[in-house]
């Protein structure tokens, strides 16, 4: 190896990304303008596909449709890190008045992951400027499907997009936090995931003859209440966990009795203990009182995704990076959430940490919950993003 030193100032990274933040913009604009909904991201997937081919980067197989696998290998050799933005839309009728609104009605980036994609997309065309003064590689994930378990993160991880990678980073936009500020947290700070169906098998019959009959509808309405007491007196109230029915189908007229209902819904916990366990509760409570009243339960577990656990030293290079960028009093410690995050699945594997970018901003909207759909994010917080992937990956390869 060389004994050449690495070296890239802020200032160099900082001034290179105000150069690009125009063009930018309207990357992002014109990704918010058409969302796609999980596994359909086709257009998304052409639109980043044209940028990374006029990088002249490689383009790596993989077996899903939509997303992309990139590489930036660098002219030395050196470790290699991988950074990941999702790419997936919400089925959600968009009500923000923006003049870039979506034109894709019904779908909505109302989760920011536009802003994920245009902060990479920055990130990658500034990297590849920089290619000559870095050690080593970088992987880059557009993953499709973050939105929609089993979501995307395993299919590319199968496909080999964390072969040879030493560490991972993932950004999320979060409302929480004013723009030029980010979270981080050490440690837990998503749900595990466990999408499940439940449904009551019982026995049709005329609304007014009900002794010959095993109501289904009533059974699964026992079910819903029973659950309830799972989470407040079986798991540890110390421990966070969330049970949450999304959806009741069942019956077909006012006087009918049905014979099956179906109750769709997740699970979510913060320590993967109760992750285990929930499925085991719920199955034991639906189960018996389907039992009681004389009908059978069929139960499926649909998808999940672990518990997000961030590492301190990733944690600590985010830290150090954006204190060099924009000086101390920028970092706030994030709480942990129950929504769930297929960047987990990575982890698992590699270390890394997902950094939470500041988006909030009153003066302009900018203040909704994620999924909200009226959810603004502060275009502002591009520049600070930008500036802490390109010299995070920097430092991390340099090092
Ligand atoms: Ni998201």
């Amino acid at each position: 190896m060389s004994n050449r030193t690495y070296s890239i100032s802020p200032s160099t990274i900082l001034s290179l990304v105000k150069k690009q933040s125009q063009v930018q913009i309207a990357f992002r604009r014109k990704l918010h303008q058409q969302p796609e909904l999980s596994t359909q991201e086709y257009k998304t997937t052409a639109l980043l596909k044209k940028e990374i081919q006029k990088l002249n980067l490689n383009i790596l197989p993989t077996s899903m449709p939509t997303g992309l696998l990139v590489e930036i290998v660098g002219d030395s050799p050196g470790r290699t890190i991988a950074i990941r933005t999702d790419i997936d839309a919400l089925p959600i009728v968009e009500q923000t008045g923006l003049p870039f609104a979506s034109r894709n009605t019904g779908s909505m980036h109302a989760c920011g992951h536009d802003m994920h994609m245009a902060t990479i997309m920055g990130a990658v065309k500034i990297l590849t400027k920089l290619r000559k003064d870095i050690q080593g590689s970088i992987r880059i994930i557009f993953q499709p499907a973050e939105e929609q378990p089993p979501g995307g993160a395993r299919p590319m991880i199968a496909d080999g997009a964390l072969d040879d990678v030493d560490a991972i980073l993932g950004l999320h936009v979060d409302p929480r936090v004013p723009t030029g500020k980010i979270g981080l947290r050490d440690g837990v700070t998503m749900a595990s995931v466990t999408d499940f169906d439940l449904i009551i098998h019982g026995v049709g019959g005329h609304a007014a003859r009900p002794q010959t009959a095993v109501d289904a509808i009533v059974i699964a309405s026992e079910i819903v209440s029973s659950i309830q007491t799972i989470v407040s007196r079986q798991v540890d109230p110390i421990g966070s966990v969330a049970i949450t029915f999304g959806m009741i189908q069942g019956g077909t007229a006012r006087n009918v009795i049905a014979d099956s209902v179906k109750l769709t819904g997740t699970a979510r916990a913060l320590s993967p203990a109760d992750q285990k366990r929930l499925p085991k509760l719920i199955r034991r409570v639906a189960e018996k009182i389907c039992q009681a009243h004389g009908a059978r339960l069929e139960m499926n577990i649909i998808a999940g995704y672990p518990v997000l656990s961030n590492s301190i030293s990733i944690n600590k290079l985010f830290a150090q990076t954006y204190e060099s960028l924009f000086g101390k009093g920028k970092i706030v410690e994030t709480e942990p959430v129950l929504g769930g995050e297929d960047f987990a699945c990575y982890l698992e594997h590699v270390p890394g940490a997902m950094v939470r970018i500041g988006v909030k901003n009153k003066k302009i909207g900018a203040d909704k919950s994620w999924h909200h759909p009226q959810f603004i994010a502060d275009e502002a917080s591009l520049h600070y993003a930008t500036a802490l992937i390109v010299s995070s990956v920097v430092n991390f390869l340099n090092e």
